[in-house]
C-alpha cells in the first residue's frame, strides 16, 4: 500500500466537487446564485426613455406605445413617465437582474433596493432569485429571449424593440453561444478525465509490478488530459465573462442595462484546474522517487 497516491486522489475528489459546482451552480433558486457566469442588471432599463420626455410626454415613445390601452397598470406607467424615481422595469414586468449560469439562467430582484445610495452600500445589495429556467445541456444564455419572456408574462404586448433594445448587443451575445455550448462539453469531458484519474490513483496505491511506475505514468497522462480540458473550459468561460461584460456594458448603456462577470465562478473553475495540475505533478514525483530507489538498489548490487 503506497501512501503518496492518496494525495492526488484527494485532489481529484476536490476537483470533481468543484467541477460539479460549476455545472450546477444556480440550478435552483438561491443555490450558489453568486456564482453566475454573467449577471445582467436591468433594474434601470429604459429609464433614459423617461428622461427624454421631461418636457412633453406626447413625444415619448412609451406614451404613444400605451396610448390606446386603458389598463390600471398602464395608467401607473403613464403617471410614472414623469417620475424618475420609480422603476419602469417593474412596471413592465421585467426583473431587476438576469444571471447566466452554465446550464440555465435565473432572474429576480435586488433586496433591499437595486440602486446603492448613502445608506445602502453596493456590497449590502443581495440578489433574491424568484425563478430559474429548467436545466438544459448545451444551454446558451439569450438575454433578449429571457427579458421578452418576462414582458410577455404581463400581457401588455410590449416588445423589447419598442424599448430600443440594441441589436448590436444581441449580435455580440449571439457570437458567444457556441463558446457556451463548447464549454459545457469540455466540462463533461473534464469530469470524465478527473474520474478516471481518481481510479488510476486508487490502482496506483496497490500496484506492485515495476514499483507502480506504470500506474504513476498513467495517472500523469490522465491528470494532464483533465487539466488541459478543464483549463480550456475555464479559459472559454473567462472569455465569455469578460467579453459578455464588455459587450453588454458598451451597447446596453444606451438603454440603462449593465453587466457583471462572475468572479466567484472563475475562482471555482480555475481552482479545479489547479488541483489537477497538482495531481499531475504528484504523479511525476511518484515516478521519479521510484526511479531513484531503483538506482540506489542497483548501485548497491554492484560491489
Ligand atoms: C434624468 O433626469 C434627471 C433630472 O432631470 C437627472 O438628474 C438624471 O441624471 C437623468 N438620468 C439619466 C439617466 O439621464
Ligand atoms: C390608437 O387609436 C387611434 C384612434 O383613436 C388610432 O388612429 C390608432 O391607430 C390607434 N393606435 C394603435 C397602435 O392601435
Ligand atoms: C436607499 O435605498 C433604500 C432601498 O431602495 C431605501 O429604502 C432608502 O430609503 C434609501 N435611502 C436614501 C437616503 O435614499
Ligand atoms: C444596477 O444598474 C444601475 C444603473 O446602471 C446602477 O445604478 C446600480 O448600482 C446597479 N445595481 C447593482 C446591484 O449592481
Ligand atoms: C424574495 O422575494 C420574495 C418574493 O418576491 C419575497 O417574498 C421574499 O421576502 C424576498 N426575500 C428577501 C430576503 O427579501
Ligand atoms: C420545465 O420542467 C417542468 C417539469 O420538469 C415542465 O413541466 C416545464 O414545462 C418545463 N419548462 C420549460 C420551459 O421547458
Ligand atoms: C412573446 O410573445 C410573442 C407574441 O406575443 C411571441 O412571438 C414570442 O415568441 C414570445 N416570446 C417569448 C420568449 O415567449
Amino acid at each position: 500500500m503506497r501512501l503518496l497516491p492518496i494525495i492526488p486522489a484527494i485532489f481529484c475528489v476536490g476537483a470533481l466537487i468543484l467541477s460539479f459546482l460549476c455545472l450546477f451552480a444556480g440550478s435552483k433558486p438561491g443555490f450558489m446564485e453568486d456564482y453566475s457566469v454573467l449577471n445582467l442588471n436591468t433594474s434601470r432599463i429604459g429609464q433614459n426613455l423617461l428622461n427624454t420626455s421631461s418636457s412633453s410626454s406626447s413625444s415619448n415613445p412609451l406614451s404613444t406605445l400605451f396610448h390606446n390601452i386603458t389598463d390600471p397598470l398602464v395608467n401607473d406607467i403613464k403617471s410614472d413617465l414623469n417620475n424618475w424615481a420609480t422603476s419602469l422595469a417593474k412596471d413592465l414586468g421585467l426583473k431587476d437582474f438576469y444571471s447566466a449560469h452554465l446550464m440555465d439562467y435565473c432572474e429576480g430582484s435586488y433586496t433591499p433596493g437595486p440602486v446603492p445610495n448613502v445608506t445602502l452600500s453596493k456590497s449590502k445589495i443581495e440578489r433574491n432569485v424568484t425563478y430559474c429556467s429548467n436545466r438544459t445541456a448545451m444551454f446558451a444564455f439569450d438575454p433578449k429571449a429571457s427579458l421578452q419572456k418576462s414582458l410577455n408574462e404581463t400581457g401588455l404586448g410590449v416588445t423589447l424593440d419598442q424599448l430600443n433594445w440594441p441589436k448590436a448587443l444581441d449580435d455580440g451575445i449571439r457570437a458567444l453561444r457556441t463558446a457556451f455550448k463548447a464549454a459545457f462539453v469540455l466540462y463533461c469531458m473534464g469530469v470524465g478525465f478527473i474520474f478516471v484519474t481518481l481510479v488510476a490513483c486508487l490502482f496506483w496505491t496497490s500496484a506492485c509490478s515495476d514499483g507502480g511506475r506504470g500506474t504513476a505514468l498513467l495517472e500523469i497522462i490522465l491528470a494532464s488530459l483533465a487539466f488541459i480540458t478543464l483549463g480550456i473550459a475555464s479559459a472559454v468561460m473567462t472569455a465569455i465573462g469578460v467579453k459578455g461584460n464588455t459587450i453588454i456594458d458598451k451597447y446596453g448603456k444606451s438603454i440603462g442595462v449593465s453587466a457583471d462577470r462572475g468572479n466567484g465562478f472563475m475562482g471555482l473553475t480555475w481552482a479545479a484546474t489547479g488541483l489537477m495540475v497538482l495531481a499531475a505533478i504528484l504523479g511525476c514525483v511518484g515516478c521519479c522517487m521510484k526511479r531513484n530507489r531503483h538506482k540506489v538498489k542497483r548501485v548497491g548490487e554492484k560491489p
